[in-house]
Formats: C-alpha cells, sequence, structure tokens
C-alpha cells in the first residue's frame, strides 16, 4: 500500500511540475562598425524584433566595432559555429568568390539607388547564394552607402593620389584601382585603420560617411574628396546547417523579421551617410572637397584598366547587369 502511494504521489508529481524549459537558441551577431551606423543600428533591430517576437525561445547577442571577432576571423568562425550571423562588406568574399567583386568595380553604380536595383535584380539575388557550396547563406543585401577618397593632402584628380598609401579591404579589385593610380595600396582589417592613418603608417583611404565619422577618421585626415567612387555594402550571412538546423516556425518568424530589418536599413542608411556627411562638415576637422565634373572624370578615366583586368573572373554578364542598372535613374 505504501509502495503504491508514494508511486502515486511521484506521478501526481511529475504531472503538476511545467514542463522543462527548452534552452532558448542563442544566436550570435558579429560585425566590425560602430552601433551608429546602418549595420550597427540594423543587428540591433535584429535583436529587438527577433526576442520580441520569440520570447524564451531566441536570445540575440550583438557584438559590435570588431570585439568579437575582426575581418580576418569573422567568416571562420561562421564556418565553426562560433559565431550564427555576419554581415560583412561585399569587398571581403574573394577568397570565396570572384563575383562578388562585381560591387567593387569603380565607378560602376551611380548611386545606392542603383546598387539597390541590381541587388533586387535576378542577377544580382541569385550572388546571394554564391558562397553557398562554402556551407555559406546569404540571407540578404544590407547598404551602407558611397565611398568617398580621404587623405592628408587635397585629392582632386588622380595624380594627387600618386606615390600615397591607402588603406584597402580585403579585395583585389581595390588594390587594382589604387595600383592604377600609381598608390600604394595595402589591405588591412578595418579595425586598424584609425591607428595606421593617425600613426601614417598609411596616408589615405576610403570609406562611406557613416564609417568615417564613427571611426573618427575625420580627425586624422585632413582632407575628404566627394568622389562617390564606389560602394560599401553587406551580405547578412548565416551558417547553412545552423539555419536549416532551426525549428520550423522559428526559422520562418527569424526569415521575416530579416525582411523587415532590410527593409528598414536599406530606407534608412543614405539618411544616416547624410547625417554623418553634415556632422563631419560641422566638426571642421577634414575638409570636404566637391570635385569638378572634368576631375571626376580624371578618376573614371583612371580607373578604367580595373574592368578589363577582372572581367574575366567576375563574368561580363554580371558587369552588364549591373551598369543596367543605372539606367533607369
Ligand atoms: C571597411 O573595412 O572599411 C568596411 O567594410 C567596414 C564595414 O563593415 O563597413
Amino acid at each position: 500500500m505504501r509502495q503504491l502511494l508514494a508511486t502515486i504521489s511521484v506521478i501526481t508529481l511529475a504531472l503538476a511540475a511545467p514542463a522543462a524549459q527548452a534552452e532558448p537558441i542563442k544566436i550570435k551577431f558579429s560585425h566590425v562598425v560602430a552601433e551608429q551606423t546602418p549595420k550597427g543600428q540594423g543587428a540591433l533591430m535584429f535583436k529587438k524584433l527577433a526576442e520580441e517576437r520569440l520570447p524564451g525561445k531566441v536570445v540575440v547577442e550583438v557584438y559590435p566595432n570588431s570585439s568579437l571577432f575582426g575581418d580576418a576571423k569573422e567568416m571562420e568562425a561562421l564556418a565553426l559555429g562560433d559565431v550564427q550571423l555576419i554581415a560583412p562588406s561585399l569587398s571581403k568574399f574573394d577568397k570565396y568568390t570572384k563575383k562578388l567583386q562585381v560591387f567593387d568595380l569603380p565607378f560602376l553604380f551611380d548611386d545606392i539607388d542603383a546598387v539597390d536595383r541590381f541587388q533586387h535584380s535576378k542577377a544580382g539575388r541569385d550572388l546571394l547564394d554564391v558562397i553557398a557550396s562554402k556551407g555559406y547563406k546569404g540571407l540578404a543585401y544590407w547598404h551602407n552607402g558611397m565611398k568617398q577618397l580621404s587623405a592628408n593632402k587635397p585629392l582632386r584628380v588622380p595624380k594627387d593620389a600618386e606615390g600615397l598609401k591607402f588603406r584597402i579591404q580585403q579585395s583585389d579589385v581595390l588594390l587594382a584601382q589604387f595600383k592604377a593610380m600609381n598608390a600604394n595600396p595595402q589591405k588591412m582589417a578595418f579595425a586598424e585603420v584609425y591607428q595606421a592613418l593617425q600613426t601614417g603608417t598609411v596616408d589615405g583611404q576610403e570609406n562611406t560617411w557613416s564609417n568615417i565619422y564613427s571611426q573618427k577618421f575625420h580627425e586624422v585626415q585632413k582632407y575628404i574628396s566627394e568622389t562617390n567612387h564606389g560602394v560599401i555594402d553587406y551580405m547578412l550571412v548565416t551558417n547553412t546547417k545552423f539555419w536549416e538546423g532551426l525549428p520550423k516556425d522559428i526559422r520562418a518568424t527569424l526569415d521575416e523579421v530579416v525582411k523587415e530589418v532590410t527593409a528598414h536599413t536599406n530606407k534608412v542608411a543614405n539618411d544616416y551617410n547624410e547625417r554623418d556627411k553634415q556632422r563631419i562638415i560641422e566638426s571642421g576637422k577634414s575638409e570636404i572637397l566637391k570635385l569638378k565634373k572634368e576631375e571626376l572624370a580624371q578618376w573614371r578615366k583612371a580607373m578604367e584598366p580595373v574592368y578589363k583586368q577582372f572581367e574575366s573572373q567576375i563574368g561580363k554578364d554580371l558587369i552588364e547587369a549591373a551598369k543596367a542598372s543605372n539606367k533607369q535613374s
């Protein structure tokens, strides 16, 4: 009898106990820029929406400013499962594919709207799958903006850049772009740029207004030429096995969140860059040089050989598809 009562009470207790709470899925999102940038804000919005819509099921940790992984390590960390989301600049995939280097071709896109149209085209969307065979899943493109050129001397025409050392991202197209101007490009992680500019390891760099302002490059560069000669945009990337291994309902919600965050980020990226351009002007620390049409034409011409050099690697069709995105503007 005693035995029976004990068994009954164990069963009753087991039934009354709440179902064991499953641990929430942890998503680490690592990136290299400051929080007050399009990508920085996009990452925070992803965290907010994901946690709001999947309470207790998903926790997102955002690591900005290369605080978890810098440029050199983030792709590897994603492959190893040490991080689940990253959004490297499209210039940083050249170890994995040459196709994405289309985005680095100088003066290819007239503005960020043209970039957006290309990314929405079939050719652009297909590129999200270009590193699928390596276990990476491209979820979306996020905008930053157009690049400007900075140095401690005024750069009005390509000749002014001759012999100067420029920091570049990890991209052979960008290497060729600066070589075409007889300058000395140096590949360098984003986290090292401020110090390299400050100590004179390099003389100049190219970047968007939001990166220049948030990294304080304008405090160590006397001039910024408004060239809009290229683009810095991102691919939001995850590990295919991780993403596809998520419970179906969770993945569907996260896919929806990615869509919303992407739409918002891409809508406001331009405003961030305009805001930061104004802040640089107001700081009085760096002079912004507006270039004349003829001067811009000289940069365009000087960088032209890069197209021939990379045409076969990137693909003529892809370059043409990207060019076509300008026509509607
Ligand atoms: C850079 O390295 O200059 C940029 O790609 C940084 C970034 O992520 O915007």
